[in-house]
């Protein structure tokens, strides 16, 4: 059986991850701009100012695409580069990058999947609230709208926003921009992304460019019993599938929050502004489901994680992760079996960090990665063979870049940026993806 013929084999990337010219062109600053300069926010000090210089560099990386023979791209908007205040003024300098960009995937035979939202706010908007403030909604629906009638013909998969606990995570626990750290604000801030994915999905059915479709993309890291004969870690388990990736699928695919999620806010007086109508617009229907997955998660109820995970006869990469790339199917059986989906799934990213990225005589031996990318596609395929409709695997990511709070430190790429010259060597990962893309492609 195998790969489809017109499957994805891609690569993923974000803009605040590798664009840099962050002050260039026009371009207002994002949250991540202004949050990377706190000191001992980023384990490096290092900032997006810079990253990987694709804004300069793009057509380079979409030759090195092409070398690959990826046969699709993901990135994301930096909404700042083409609004700098977020709403209002358009910058054609930014645009025209994307259009640019675009125009040059489309020539070399390369899906472009945009998403418009991957965890880079405008400050400006940050300055009136962020997403603490409802109008957010509106806020998004005005620049995601911009995009469709500026690009949506020419890129056929659209999502409104990458893994909306990124902004849970800024604005409850601190760890990532804006640095927020209040429960109250985290529930906050993800109803207010959730009616921004809405009016997003309402803004591109009213622009309607043909031929694209439209969806959201969403981490799934599923966590399981460190010991599930112990009945406090089923319960730990449990606690953190309602808080993390649940308190977006219910609402998006059963048009509410859990019974259990609602007891929680109630009780920790973090209940978020809901107002009528809101699951209606957060409910409404979808194109296609984008999964991010990268691992499971064991929960206890106490601190004797590590001892449990070994007793689980756990089988780990060097970098300390666990390798578990069933959590891929898992989780495409789960959307069908609790989610009741029947749009396709697209596996929008997967791919792990620092697996001996050590130079030597010009060559990266990254086997860890290579094992890892395996294991995820031959599970992908699985479910393929069991006839889940799945239509994409993108690899995070094509280069070592920005990796948010870790900085430069942490690298997921399939080739190595050295960040004083820009060069991209390709690891030993990239040329097996290369091959397994031309054997699967045939
Ligand atoms: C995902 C993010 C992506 C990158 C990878 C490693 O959660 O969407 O930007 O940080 O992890």
């Amino acid at each position: 059986m195998g790969f489809p013929k017109d499957f994805l084999f891609g690569v993923a990337t974000s803009a605040a991850q590798i664009e840099g010219a962050a002050q260039e062109d026009g371009r207002g600053l994002s949250i991540w701009d202004v949050f990377s300069r706190i000191p001992n926010k980023i384990a490096d000090n290092t900032t997006p100012e810079i990253a990987c210089d694709h804004y300069h560099l793009f057509k380079d990386d979409v030759k090195l695409m092409r070398e690959l023979g990826v046969n699709s791209y993901r990135f994301s908007i930096s909404w700042s580069r083409v609004m700098p205040e977020g709403t209002g003024q358009i910058n054609q300098k930014g645009l025209d990058f994307y259009k640019r960009l675009v125009e040059e995937l489309n020539k070399n035979d390369i899906v472009p999947n945009a998403t418009l939202y991957h965890w880079d706010l405008p400050y400006e908007l940050e300055c009136r609230g962020g997403f603490l403030n409802r109008d957010v909604a509106e806020w998004f629906g005005e620049y995601a709208e911009l995009m469709f009638r500026e690009l949506g013909d020419s890129v056929p998969l659209w999502a409104t926003i990458n893994e909306p606990i990124a902004t849970y995570v800024g604005y409850a626990k601190g760890g990532f921009a804006p640095g927020r750290k209040l429960e109250r604000f985290g529930r906050a801030a993800n109803h207010n992304i959730l009616l921004s994915h809405a009016r997003g999905v309402e803004a591109f059915r009213s622009v309607n460019p043909k031929n694209s479709k439209i969806g959201i993309v969403v981490d799934i890291w599923h966590q399981h019993p460190a010991n599930s004969e112990n009945a406090a870690d089923v319960q730990a388990a449990e606690d953190g599938n309602e808080r993390t990736y649940r308190s977006y699928l219910d609402p998006i695919f059963k048009g509410q929050y859990s019974p259990y999620l609602l007891e929680c806010m109630e009780k920790e007086g973090s209940m978020p502004d809901i107002r009528s109508g809101d699951f209606e617009k957060i409910s409404a229907p979808i194109d296609f489901f984008g999964l991010n997955c990268y691992n499971r998660v064991l929960a206890s109820a106490e601190d004797t994680k590590i001892e449990t995970i070994e007793q689980t006869g756990g089988n780990f990469l060097d970098n300390g992760t666990e390798f578990y790339p069933k959590a891929v199917y898992d989780a495409i059986k789960m959307m069908h079996e609790r989610y009741n989906i029947k749009i396709p799934i697209y596996i929008t990213e997967n791919g792990t960090y620092n697996c001996n990225e050590e130079i030597v005589d010009g060559k990266i031996h990254d086997t860890d990665r290579i094992k890892y990318v395996e294991g995820f596609l031959n599970w992908i395929e699985k479910a393929i063979d069991e006839g889940y409709d799945v239509r994409s695997y993108y690899l995070w990511s094509l280069m070592d870049n920005f990796e948010w709070s870790a900085g430069n430190s942490f690298r997921f790429g399939i080739t190595h940026t050295d960040f004083n010259t820009q060069e991209r060597i390709w690891k030993d990962s990239a040329f097996w993806y290369r091959d397994f893309i031309k054997k699967n492609l045939l």
